[in-house]
């Protein structure tokens, strides 16, 4: 997975690169806050599990750079916009000072804004058949919108000092992160020469739903044991925000437990697949065990 995902990080920081760099000759500002906001040292998790999906189902690198590259686009703008004074206000992302605090906040919120809708574009002019494009435009956009990540964060925002069932925590970790990891393994689906029947789909997208919530289960735990140098964020914004997260409902033995049902989960949901299955197998791991 190591080698995987290195191939993965370069090849998409190139393609990023290429796309935004002309948007200089528009209005540098912006497009420099663009580049800043997403070519920042990701770890580029959603674009492997994407190229790793559309793998499996005999797609070419070269079938997947454009559904990665919105896909990664999308999940900058919303760490833009999440750091932002009025949503988690927070000064470090990717080890570096956020998007606003390294411009401003006007020039953050619109460098999320440029990202949305440049990730519509990309999508639009991808490389595939007309039908795989609109696929790929509808699945982001649900994902991203007020179906998905939009409403999770949302939910977030409105229950800050309010106590959540454990199953409106669910809902809202689905939500906000569960769905662009979902999308992720859609869109791999989609770019892919030859459609996946619907019963490896389904496999798939069970996978994809365990590891998108233990996904966010973890980004949670390291909340509370992470430590700021290596997350490249401060530790303890949510207990400072009084967030609602798994350790603040369940307690981090629960939260742990919780997390190594959900691998146990996506490891079964992935078994009667066919295909090179070992890249997604390995970032299950990864995804419950990181420590940034
Ligand atoms: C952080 O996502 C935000 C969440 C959805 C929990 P990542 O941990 O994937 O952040 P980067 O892209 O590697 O910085
Ligand atoms: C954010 O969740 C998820 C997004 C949709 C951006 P968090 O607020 O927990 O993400 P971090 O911890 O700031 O990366
Ligand atoms: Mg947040
Ligand atoms: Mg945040
Ligand atoms: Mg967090």
């Amino acid at each position: 997975m190591k080698a995987m995902l290195d191939a993965v990080q370069q090849r998409i920081e190139k393609q990023l690169i290429v796309t935004l760099t002309p948007l200089r000759d528009v209005e540098p500002k912006l497009a420099d806050a663009m580049i800043y906001g997403v070519c920042n040292g990701g770890k580029r998790l959603r674009p492997f599990l994407l190229y790793a999906t559309a793998k499996a189902l005999g797609a070419s690198w070269d079938h997947a750079d454009a559904a990665a590259v919105a896909l990664e686009m999308i999940h900058s703008y919303s760490l833009v916009h999440d750091d932002l004074p009025a949503m988690d206000d927070d000064d470090l992302r990717r080890g570096k000072p956020t998007c606003h605090r390294a411009f401003d906040e006007a020039t953050a919120i619109l460098a999320g804004d440029g990202l949305l809708t440049m990730a519509f574009d990309v999508l639009a002019n991808a490389p595939l058949a007309t039908e795989q494009r609109l696929q790929l435009i509808q699945v982001l956009a649900q994902a991203s919108g007020a179906l998905g990540m939009v409403a999770g964060q949302s939910i977030d925002l409105n229950h800050v000092g309010k106590t959540m069932s454990l199953a409106e925590l669910e809902r809202m970790h689905r939500h906000k992160t569960g769905a662009l990891i979902r999308a992720a393994v859609h869109m791999g689906a989609i770019v892919a020469p030859q459609p996946p029947t619907p019963s490896q789909l389904t496999a798939l997208l069970s996978y994809a739903d365990a590891i998108g919530l233990a996904f966010q289960v973890r980004d949670d735990i390291l909340d509370v044991e992470g430590d700021t140098a290596l997350l490249g964020k401060h530790s303890g914004a949510d207990i400072a925000l009084n967030k609602p997260t798994y350790p603040a409902l369940l307690g981090l033995v629960g939260a742990k437990a919780k997390a190594e049902q959900l691998l146990k989960d996506a490891l079964t949901a992935l078994e009667p697949l066919l295909g090179d299955t070992q890249p997604l197998v390995e970032l299950a791991h990864y995804i419950v065990t990181r420590d940034h």
